[in-house]
């Protein structure tokens, strides 16, 4: 019989598998870490906790977002407070106040005397956001006490979206690298021995996520819709580049093919 190369990584010496199957868990803990990297780098661009979709409209297309103190008063929030105990004109001073330009300078301002934002709050707004607030009305997890519980409540933000260059440098280094070891890893898979409709699904998923999810960025920048295909994307291309990373793991462990001859 002639030696012809081995088709399947299943045929592979020990030393051979070995080998792949270190590449590709060193392969998979980078993927691994760079989300962690993606995660911690991305999770505060719109500065509130968690990964969310507008982390990545801020980073790719730029956005503008509204204090949540802002957002509450000018929503009438809350229901409870009537014009008797919060009058209209105190909840546009608390307006007015939010944007303006003097937040830090005039929340406690002693010249403003009862109108001073420190002021109507404390009346209107602490029985239910004091730390020590009870009752089912109440919300002692939003205190509204001092100025360190205000602030990160009271700015509103213009997120500015990532310069062209480093867009550009990055969608570079990301292209090249990621659609290389995509490659290399969708071409393992194609050796192992497991059933083609399978692997041929995800190679062609991964690839095509890939594409969608660094396209996504470009198309972002001007239409901040996309970002929730970067993020779909971007899930997709992670999720293949795993299972791929586990059908060659899978294929690199099991006993060698009975040969038919
Ligand atoms: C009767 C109780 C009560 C009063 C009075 C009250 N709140 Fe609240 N507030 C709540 C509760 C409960 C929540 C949490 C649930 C919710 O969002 O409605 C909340 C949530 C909030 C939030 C967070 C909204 C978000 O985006 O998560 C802000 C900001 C807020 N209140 C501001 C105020 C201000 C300013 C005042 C005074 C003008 C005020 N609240 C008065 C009960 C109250």
């Amino acid at each position: 019989m002639s030696q012809s190369p081995p088709r399947c990584l299943r045929d592979l010496g020990i030393l051979a598998r070995l080998g792949v199957l270190c590449t590709v868990l060193t392969l998979l803990g980078g993927t691994a870490v760079s989300g962690m990297f993606l995660y911690l780098k991305q999770e505060m661009r719109d500065e509130r906790a968690g990964l969310t979709v507008d982390d990545i409209k801020g980073h790719y297309h730029g956005m503008s977002t509204k204090a949540p103190l802002l957002v509450a008063l000018e929503d009438r929030h809350p229901d409870e407070l009537t014009e008797d105990n919060f009058p209209d004109v105190e909840r546009q001073a608390l307006i007015d106040w939010l944007t303006g330009d003097r937040v830090s300078q005039d929340f406690d301002n002693f010249d403003l005397g009862d109108m001073a934002p420190s002021e109507i709050m404390a009346v209107s707004c602490l029985e239910c956001h004091s730390r020590t607030s009870e009752g089912e009305q109440a919300a002692p997890e939003i205190p509204l006490e001092y100025w360190d519980d205000v602030e990160p409540l009271s700015a509103s933000r213009d997120i500015q979206p990532v310069s062209l260059t480093i867009l550009a440098a990055s969608t570079h280094t990301h292209a090249l690298g990621l659609s290389a070891i995509t490659l290399v890893l969708a071409w393992l898979a194609l050796l192992t021995s497991w059933p083609r409709a399978i692997v041929g699904v995800l190679v062609g998923a991964t690839g095509l996520g890939l594409l969608l999810d660094i396209g996504g960025w470009w198309l972002t920048r001007e239409w901040i819709d996309f970002a929730y295909l970067i993020m779909g994307a971007g899930a997709v291309y992670n999720g293949g580049m795993v299972l791929l990373g586990l059908l060659v793991i899978g294929d690199v462990l099991m006993p060698r093919k009975k040969s038919a001859a």
